[in-house]
C-alpha cells in the first residue's frame, strides 16, 4: 500500500532525493565522543544515538541529557554532526511520553529501534521481538509520531524479520502507516544475529513499494559491497557501522561515491588516529582512564575481527593509556617494515 509522505521539517536528516551516509548506532561503541570524532571527518550526514530503553517508566529528561549530550546543543556534536535520538520499547504510551520528553530536552529527530537482537531486550518486549507483531509496530510509531512536534521527524529501524526475510514487507508497511518519515533496514533477520549473508534485495522491494525513503544497512565492508548494495536496493541512503571502525577509510570512500564529500581518505595510521580520537574524549565523561583504554581496545578488536589489523594480541594486555600507545607503536612499527 502507498503511504503519503509528510513534508520533512528542516531536512537535516533524511531528504527524499539527497544522498545520505548515516553512522549506525552501536551500543557501547558510538557514544558521544565517537559520534563527535566520526562527525569531524565530514563524511557522515548524521548519527543515531545508542538505544535508550524505555521499560517500566517513561525516560526522564536527565537520561537524554546524560546519554545523548548533543541534545543540549541543538542535537549536534561539537563537530557539527546532527544526532538522532533512538528509543526502544514495546509500550506505545511510555514510548510516546519518552519521545516527547526527548524533544523537550532538545532532540530534533527520533528513531525507534525494532531491530535489537539482545535476548534480555527481546524477553522484555523490545527491539526485534516486535517484528513478530506488525500491528504493534504501527501502534508504537503512531503514538510516537503523535506525541512529538510535527517538524520532528520520526523514523524506524528494522531488521528484515524475526526468522523470515519476507516479514519485512508487512512490518515496513506498518511502520510507514504509523507515520514513519523513513525506515532504516538492517538486511538480516533477528535469528541470523550478525551471521552472513545479508539480503539487500528485499530492501529495494520495500523502497519501491513505499513512498518514503529507505536507508539500506548491513555488511557494507568495501566500495564493491557498497556498489552491490546500491544496485540491489536502488537506495541513495545508506548506514554503516562496524566497517567505519574496522577500516577508517570506508566512510570517505562511500561518501565520495555518494557525492557527499570529495576528500581523499587519509592513510590509516592507528597511532595517529587514536591520538586524534582522544582529543574528542573528555576524561571526566569516561570516569576512570581504564575505560578509555577499554574503548580503544574494543575498537582495535573490531579492526582485527573485520578489518586488516593483525596485531591485536600485542596490545590486548595494555592497562593504561601509556602502555596502550607503547604497545601499539611497537606493533605497528614492526608491521610497517
Ligand atoms: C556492538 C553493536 C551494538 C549495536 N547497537 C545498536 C543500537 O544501539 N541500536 C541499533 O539500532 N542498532 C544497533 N546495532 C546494529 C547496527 O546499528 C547495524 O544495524 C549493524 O551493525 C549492521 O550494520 P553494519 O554491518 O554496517 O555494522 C549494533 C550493532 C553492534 C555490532
Amino acid at each position: 500500500m502507498q503511504v503519503v509522505p509528510r513534508m520533512l521539517g528542516e531536512g537535516k536528516f533524511i531528504r527524499p532525493s539527497v544522498p545520505a551516509l548515516v553512522l549506525a548506532p552501536m551500543d557501547g561503541i558510538t557514544d558521544a565522543p565517537m559520534r563527535d570524532f566520526q562527525g569531524s571527518t565530514g563524511t557522515f550526514s548524521y548519527a543515531v544515538s545508542e538505544f535508550l530503553r524505555v521499560s517500566m517508566d517513561p525516560l526522564p529528561m536527565k537520561v537524554f541529557r546524560r546519554e545523548v549530550p548533543e541534545v543540549n546543543s541543538h542535537s549536534r556534536t561539537k563537530s557539527g554532526l546532527p544526532v538522532q535520538v533512538q528509543i526502544l520499547g514495546g509500550d506505545p504510551g511510555r514510548m510516546a511520553q519518552s519521545a516527547f520528553t526527548a524533544c523537550r530536552a532538545g532532540a530534533t529527530a527520533i528513531d525507534i529501534n525494532f531491530g535489537c537482537p539482545a535476548p534480555t531486550v527481546n524477553r522484555h518486549d523490545g527491539g526485534a521481538s516486535l517484528l513478530r507483531e506488525p500491528c504493534r509496530i504501527r501502534e508504537i510509531v503512531r503514538a510516537v509520531r503523535d506525541a512529538v512536534p510535527a517538524d520532528v521527524p520520526v523514523s524506524a529501524k528494522l531488521r528484515l524479520g524475526w526468522d523470515s526475510i519476507d516479514a519485512i514487507y508487512e512490518n515496513a508497511t506498518m511502520a510507514a502507516e504509523g507515520g514513519a518519515d523513513w525506515l532504516t533496514i538492517h538486511a538480516r533477520t533477528r535469528v541470523q544475529g550478525y551471521t552472513p549473508p545479508v539480503y539487500w534485495k528485499p530492501i529495494g522491494v520495500v523502497r519501491e513499494a513505499l513512498n518514503i525513503p529507505v536507508v539500506a544497512n548491513g555488511d557494507i565492508w568495501s566500495v564493491d559491497d557498497f556498489r552491490q548494495c546500491q544496485d540491489e536496493t536502488g537506495c541513495i541512503h545508506f548506514m554503516i557501522g562496524r566497517s567505519a571502525l574496522a577500516d577508517p577509510s570506508i566512510p570517505y570512500l562511500v561518501s565520495r561515491e555518494l557525492g557527499i564529500s570529495d576528500q581523499e581518505p587519509p592513510m590509516t595510521n592507528w597511532v595517529e588516529l587514536f591520538r586524534q580520537f582522544l582529543a574528542f574524549v573528555d576524561p571526566d565523561e569516561y570516569g576512570v582512564p581504564q575505560r578509555i583504554v577499554m574503548r580503544l581496545k574494543q575498537w582495535l578488536k573490531i579492526a582485527s575481527n573485520f578489518g586488516e589489523f593483525r596485531q591485536f594480541d600485542d596490545v590486548k594486555h595494555a592497562s593504561t593509556i601509556e602502555e596502550f600507545f607503547i604497545a601499539l607503536e611497537a606493533a605497528t612499527a614492526v608491521s610497517n617494515h
